[in-house]
């Protein structure tokens, strides 16, 4: 039984996986990202050299081993489409959308497929606006705040109590050629200073509920708060937890739901 080494890579870091793998045969499939597939002998050998390609902070993953296992291997790969414009994709996979947010997850949550994630980039793609700062808490993979610039936001800040994931998002940021706009953290929400014109949080309700008044604290006047990560039953219990806010939608994708609102300051 074959295994199957899949490896992305700038024209520079080619030369480093090359070093690894041998010389390839390379895809390009946009900008300055490169694709290639290595057939190895095994699928234990093959996650040994994706361990070592990884270690050295090269995107790489096991390829399907055999024709069978390429279909949920390709379902597993798809880009994930963010309105019109723009899709998130792992940086092995091409992508023909306008705007390619490449996000490896690494140790940290979220490749931009998860529903709960989905919903907030949809708001992202129709609400975001040039001059926006963008708070994300619990940025996992920093998918959301690394999105949230591709799509137009002059800077983002992603915070998360697991720092082993803020490495693969302050990755994703440079791959992605916006780490000068966004920073992550692992500081705790309270010391977080000042406000932003859009807050983010895409974690487990009952948090949501716990961080409730220090989420809305970091409302600017005429921002936006964007929480997700519920099921329907959990929408109200949760409204009641934000009682300055004025929720103006719910929206629902697969049964997960996002509630959409702003501060209410009168
Ligand atoms: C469902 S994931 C969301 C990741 C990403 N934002 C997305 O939308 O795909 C939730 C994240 O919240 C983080 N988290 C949980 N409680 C937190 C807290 N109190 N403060 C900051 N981050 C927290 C978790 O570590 C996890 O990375």
């Amino acid at each position: 039984m074959s295994g199957q080494v899949v490896v992305a890579a700038d024209k520079t870091s080619r030369v480093d996986v090359e070093r690894v793998l041998g010389p390839g045969s390379w895809t390009l499939v946009r900008d300055d990202r490169w694709v290639a597939s290595y057939e190895v002998e095994s699928e234990a050998v093959a996650r040994k050299l994706v361990a070592h390609l990884r270690a050295d902070q090269h995107p790489a993953v096991a390829g399907p081993p055999d024709s069978a296992r390429a279909v949920a291997w390709n379902n597993r790969n798809r880009p994930t489409r963010v309105g019109m414009r723009a899709e998130v994709c792992f940086p092995w996979v091409s992508s023909e959308a306008e705007i390619v947010i490449e996000i490896d997850p690494g140790l940290g949550f979220g490749v931009g497929d998860h529903p709960s994630t989905r919903l907030l980039l949809e708001e992202l793609d129709l609400r975001v606006r040039s001059d926006d700062s963008v708070l994300d808490v619990g940025c996992g993979s920093g998918v959301l705040a690394v999105a949230a610039v591709c799509l137009g936001a002059r800077q983002a800040f992603g915070i998360d109590i697991n720092e082993a994931g803020l490495v693969a998002a302050e990755a994703n940021a440079r791959r992605n050629g916006v780490a000068d706009k966004v920073q992550f953290s692992s500081v705790e929400l309270t010391e977080v200073r000042g406000k932003y014109d859009v807050v983010l949080a895409n974690i487990h309700d009952a948090t949501l509920r716990r961080i409730a008044d220090e989420l809305v604290a970091r409302v600017a006047p005429k921002g936006w708060l964007g929480l997700s990560g519920v099921s329907r039953g959990q929408v109200s219990r949760l409204r009641s937890a934000f009682p300055s806010v004025d929720f103006e939608e719910v929206k629902e994708i697969e049964e997960w739901n996002a509630l959409i609102g702003r501060v209410n300051i009168e």
